[in-house]
């Protein structure tokens, strides 16, 4: 048997805040799955031609919203991966349910002073730009941590090292579907 079996050609679709480290534990996850990574956010960027920030800046949010669903759609077509969902994408109704379907979803969980001080690194998520990464956190999860707890499986990360993480999600998987994944 097919080591991955049990997984049954799903997707393991990760969700959750900016700056949990969605993009980075994925792509330690699938080398770890042996399963393809997919980053929402990159494919948006390339099927749009433009950087998020570009998108944002020259389309608007919707816009952006709107290729994102079709993006995530598309790869939920495809072969299992494992998937970065952006910090928004669970939110949509369409997208959610079509990742409940096809995909085994993992909510990374952190505080939200951990999550403050990653994304106060880096410049490139426009719904941060000349705003207080705290308040943005703290708005974002009072509306988003009840809908990201509909996710399969939540893992608090913590502060930790992403392999830590990953370690974490391999073993969350195992319990979920009841069988070995590594
Ligand atoms: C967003 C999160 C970003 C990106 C966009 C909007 C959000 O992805 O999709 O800037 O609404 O939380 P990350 O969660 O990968 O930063």
């Amino acid at each position: 048997m097919d080591r991955y079996e049990p997984l049954r050609g799903r997707t393991i679709a990760l969700v959750g805040l900016m700056g949990v480290g969605k993009s980075s534990v994925g792509r330690r996850l699938a080398a770890a799955l042996n399963l393809p990574f997919r980053d929402a956010d990159t494919e948006v960027e390339t099927a749009a031609g433009r950087s998020i920030p570009e998108i944002f800046a020259a389309l608007g949010e919707a816009a952006f919203r709107d290729g994102e669903r079709r993006v995530i759609a598309r790869l939920l077509e495809g072969p299992p991966h494992v998937l970065a969902t952006g910090g928004g994408a669970f939110m949509n109704p369409e997208t959610r349910a079509l990742i409940k379907a096809q995909a085994i979803s993992v909510w990374l969980k952190a505080d939200l002073e951990v999550l403050a001080r990653r994304v106060g690194r880096k410049d490139t998520r426009p719904l941060l730009t000349g705003k207080d990464p705290m308040e943005v956190l703290k708005a974002q999860a009072e509306v988003r941590y009840p809908i990201y707890a509909e996710a399969d499986i939540t893992v608090e990360t913590g502060d930790a090292a992403h392999q830590v993480t990953v370690n974490h999600v391999l073993k969350a998987i195992a319990e979920h579907i009841g069988a070995p994944v590594e």
